[in-house]
Order: C-alpha cells, then sequence, then structure tokens
C-alpha cells in the first residue's frame, strides 16, 4: 500500500480539490482524512460547477472508489444532500463512497454552539460545528458513525444536547428537525467499512487534504486555526496509516496567498489591489461566500509548510490570475509586522518567461520542485511542467 497526499501549504483555497480531480485517475483510493463540511472544494464537471463539501474530490473518476476516512466529521444533513446532488447529476457515488465506522458525527448542537457562543464570531469560523463536533470528540463524548447501530444512539443526542444546552440557558433551544432524523436514517444507506481494513485491501491511494496547512490546530497561529490536522500528520491519524506508507507529498500553493476568517496575515494586502484580486481570482469562500483577505506569497512561511509535511513536489495555481501587474512580490523575511520583500517583473500570460522565472525561483528559493501549475479553474487547465519528474502510476 502506497499512499499520496495532496496538501494546502497555506490557509486553504489553494485549488486542492481540481488537483485531486486531475491527479485521481492513477489512483484506486481518494480518501479525505480530516476537517468537515467546512471545506468547499469546487470543481467543473461538464461543464458544470459543483461544490464539494464532504464527498472526496475523486468522486467524478468511475474507476475510483472515495473514502471519508476516520479522522473527518460529517454533517449528516449535508452529506445526504451531496450524496442526492450527485446522483442526480448521474454520478454513482453510492455505489463508490465509503465511510469510516469512527467517522465523528456534527450534530445541531454543535452548529447551534457556533451560533450561541461569541467564540466562533472571534475566530471567523465557517459556522458549520466543526470546531465543537472535535471538542466532543476529544472530550470523549461525540457520536460516531458506529454508534447508529446501538440502540440507546436517539437518547444518546439528546443527553449531549441538554449537557451542551445547559450552558447557555437564555439561549433558544436547539432545534433537532425530522430532516436531521431522515438524514442519520440515510446515513445506513451509505457503506460504512473499517478505514483499517479496507484501505488495506488497496494499493494506490490520495489522500486528499482541506483546507490548510497554516490553519492546523497545532501548526498553525492558534486560535485562528481549524480544530484538526491539516498536515501530513493528519493524513496518517485520519487514515491510520505509518508514516512510512506515505509516498509523494504534493504541496498546492497559490501564486498569491489568501485567508478567510480572523488571525495573522502579515503580507495582507488591502484596498485597490486586494479588491482586484478578489474580482480577478474568484477570492470568494465556497462554503461561506465571503471575500477572501489576499496578500502575496509568503516565503518563510512557505518553506516552514513544506518542512513540517516533507513536501516532495509543488504545484502552483492562479499565477494567471496575477497577469498584467506590472510586478509581483513575495515574503523573503523580515517580521511579520515589516515583512521584506522580494520584487519580480511581472507576466503578461502565463506563457510569459517571466512566470517561469518566478517559478525557478520558488523552486532555487524551497529545493522543491514546481512539478505542475494550474492554468484556470476548468479541469483541463493545468499543466505538467516538470516531465523529468516521473510520477508512478499504479
Ligand atoms: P472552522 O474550520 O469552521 O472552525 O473555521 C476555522 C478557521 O478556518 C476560519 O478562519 C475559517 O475561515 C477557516 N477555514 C475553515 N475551512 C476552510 C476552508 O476550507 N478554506 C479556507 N478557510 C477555511
Amino acid at each position: 500500500m502506497r499512499v499520496d497526499v495532496v496538501l494546502g501549504l497555506q490557509w486553504g483555497d489553494e485549488g486542492k480539490g481540481k488537483i485531486v480531480d486531475a491527479l485521481a485517475e492513477g489512483y484506486e483510493v481518494v480518501a479525505r482524512f480530516q476537517g468537515g463540511p467546512n471545506a468547499g472544494h469546487t470543481l467543473y464537471h461538464h461543464g458544470q460547477k459543483v461544490v464539494l463539501h464532504q464527498v472526496p474530490a475523486g468522486i467524478f473518476h468511475d474507476n475510483v472508489r472515495c473514502l471519508i476516512g476516520d479522522g473527518v466529521v460529517i454533517d449528516p444533513e449535508i452529506l445526504v444532500q451531496e450524496v442526492a446532488g450527485l446522483s442526480q447529476m448521474g454520478v454513482q457515488v453510492e455505489e463508490r463512497l465509503y465511510i469510516g465506522r469512527s467517522v465523528h458525527l456534527i450534530l445541531p448542537v454543535h452548529r447551534w454552539l457556533e451560533a450561541v457562543s461569541q467564540d466562533a464570531e472571534k475566530i471567523g469560523t465557517t459556522r458549520r460545528g466543526i470546531g465543537p463536533a472535535y471538542a466532543d470528540r476529544y472530550a470523549r463524548r461525540g457520536i460516531a458513525i458506529a454508534d447508529l447501530e446501538k440502540p440507546d444512539y436517539h437518547q444518546r443526542i439528546l443527553e449531549l444536547t441538554a449537557y451542551h444546552e445547559k450552558q447557555f440557558p437564555g439561549a433558544p433551544p436547539v432545534e433537532l428537525s425530522e430532516r436531521f432524523w431522515e438524514a442519520l436514517e440515510s446515513l445506513r444507506r451509505l457503506r460504512w467499512v473499517s478505514t483499517y481494513e479496507w484501505l488495506r485491501q488497496h494499493r494506490r491511494i490520495l489522500a486528499e487534504g482541506s483546507q490548510g496547512t497554516l490553519l492546523d490546530v497545532f501548526a498553525g497561529s492558534y486560535p485562528y486555526v481549524t480544530s484538526s490536522h491539516t498536515t501530513v500528520a493528519g493524513a496518517c491519524a485520519g487514515l491510520l496509516v505509518a508514516p512510512r506508507e506515505i509516498g509523494q507529498v504534493w504541496g498546492v500553493i497559490k501564486a498569491y496567498a489568501t485567508r478567510v476568517g480572523a488571525g495573522p496575515f502579515p503580507t495582507e494586502i488591502t484596498g485597490e489591489l486586494a479588491a482586484w484580486l478578489q474580482e480577478r481570482g474568484g477570492e470568494r469562500g465556497s462554503t461561506t461566500g465571503r471575500l477572501r483577505r489576499c496578500g502575496w506569497l509568503d516565503l518563510p512561511l512557505l518553506k516552514y509548510a513544506i518542512a513540517i509535511n516533507g513536501v516532495t513536489a509543488l504545484i502552483v495555481t492562479k499565477g494567471d490570475v496575477l497577469s498584467g501587474l506590472p510586478t509581483v512580490k513575495v515574503r523573503v523575511g523580515g517580521s511579520d509586522e515589516a515583512p521584506r520583500y522580494e520584487e519580480f517583473p511581472g507576466w503578461e500570460s502565463i506563457a510569459d518567461p517571466n512566470y517561469e522565472a518566478f517559478l525557478r525561483w520558488i523552486e532555487a528559493q524551497t529545493g522543491i520542485p514546481v512539478w505542475a501549475i494550474s492554468t484556470g479553474p476548468h479541469r483541463q487547465d493545468w499543466q505538467i511542467r516538470r516531465k523529468d519528474l516521473l510520477v508512478e502510476k499504479t
């Protein structure tokens, strides 16, 4: 068994979904290992825009099976809706989607907690109940998929709901709708598996990261982080694989940077240029619809992300968005308050030698090859740049 990993090396939204979709063909399985519906992987299938929140981005390849691995938390209502939507598009999702039995549930009370407490506001979360669901999981009172087989699951959900409600006496009660209970029932139609045993029946696995390295709960700018491990270590923990089984680690970066929600962003740009980037790059959250904060690429943070993940190859996206700028900047040092930048001559298009020079500079600075670049939003819009770097296929 070999597990290759696709990770975002910034604050998420690097374009991982598209890269996973493009790479998936060479794999038997595409597996998600952390996060939940806070993710939004935007893909184009037969020209139609699809945003996947919980289903792995390999689902559009008929020969690929998809796993939601144990490290993930799922929202039953959102998952059931997503599966129905994909089925309506003619995608054979129920036959090819597998869920780890230890995946935990995001319950209505978890979303409610994000609505009634101030914490979510402060961090600028996606309000999908991610933090509270992981908190319950780590506090050992969470509810896993496999618990739905036990006769007391209904009662346990009510008890957990009441437990949290007690902390906010004035707040309106949690609504446990008919739709929620039905969604739990519908989950039974999906294939539940032991992540460990099931993965071991396959040889070539692509692990799909969500969010980005700088949002990792340990490695990121705590508390302005998500509540899971977005790094390669998260792939090992969430899929129950050993570090030595990890092969290629694809690190995906944008040619600039974006961040959604609060937290430090040393290279942030404001004003007209930021508005231009938001517009040109479509920098609006695919889960929340919020405008993304924009900034320049940050080399010290990139080196950090490469180091903690053991990245073996880089994939650079959205260089095309910067086309037409007279100069492009990258932070090379200085402090977070006073970053020091290097300036590069801009490019007219990604075919412009100035863009190639920019990519070569990234390779020289990081010591990691830029294996491929993405050239636009659609499935076919990407190019392998380093044909000398062979990628093993099954
Ligand atoms: P949470 O994951 O909803 O708890 O949000 C925590 C932080 O991570 C917030 O700053 C969110 O904006 C950010 N975040 C969560 N998921 C994503 C994502 O898929 N892309 C970008 N940012 C995300």
